[in-house]
């Protein structure tokens, strides 16, 4: 059957340059593979209330059971004041509980970059990358994948450059290699 990729992206900007290289990344899987988005945006702050007395929010229990079912899971991210935004931290947190059920346990992982900037989110990436070794995530570690200057590689329809196009497609047949070891 499919393999299934889920695809989060690290902003909820309408116009997103992580939304728009996320789409031209979810073209490149190959045969056999399956990509989804999975939204985060809706989700309430995380409070450890929840997990008492205020009872589980649906959003999380929907959140939870859709990232249990991926076979590995995509990051494509801006970088908020050299770390990862607020919107990708807080879905992390909430797939991560209660203790000792975190669905993100064992899933292949991979993580993109981007910004309109030249450091290309180096910060956001290499936070992600903290968080997602705790979380006990498989993570592609060569390439890398820094999008800099983000705004020049993409034309009016939102297509990226051939260079680019190329190199994300190297990039993802590492993270296929990586999803078939787990
Ligand atoms: C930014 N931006 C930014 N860029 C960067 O390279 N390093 C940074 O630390 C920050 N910090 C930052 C904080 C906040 C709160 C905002 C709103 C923006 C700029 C950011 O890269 C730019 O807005 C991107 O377009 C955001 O990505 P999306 O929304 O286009 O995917």
């Amino acid at each position: 059957s499919m393999t299934k990729v889920g695809i989060i992206v690290g902003s909820l900007r309408t116009n997103s340059f992580s939304k728009q290289v996320a789409d031209n990344v979810a073209s490149l899987f190959p045969e056999g593979y399956v990509t989804e988005f999975v939204e985060i945006g809706h989700l309430p702050l995380f409070n450890q209330d929840f997990e008492g007395d205020l009872g589980t929010p649906a959003e999380y229990t929907d959140f939870r059971n859709a990232i249990k079912e991926l076979d590995a899971v995509l990051f494509v991210t801006p970088e908020y004041n050299r770390s990862i935004p607020a919107a990708l931290k807080n879905a992390l947190d909430v797939a991560s509980r209660p203790y000792g059920e975190s669905v993100w346990n064992g899933k292949p992982a991979a993580i993109i970059s981007q910004s309109p900037g030249a450091l290309a989110g180096f910060g956001a990436n290499h936070h992600l990358r903290q968080v997602l070794s705790f979380l006990n995530m498989p993570v592609v570690q060569q390439p890398e994948a820094y999008i800099g200057s983000v705004h020049e590689l993409l034309d009016e329809k939102g297509n990226l450059n051939e260079g680019t196009i190329e190199f994300l497609q190297g990039f993802v047949n590492e993270f296929v290699e990586l999803i078939k070891k787990y």
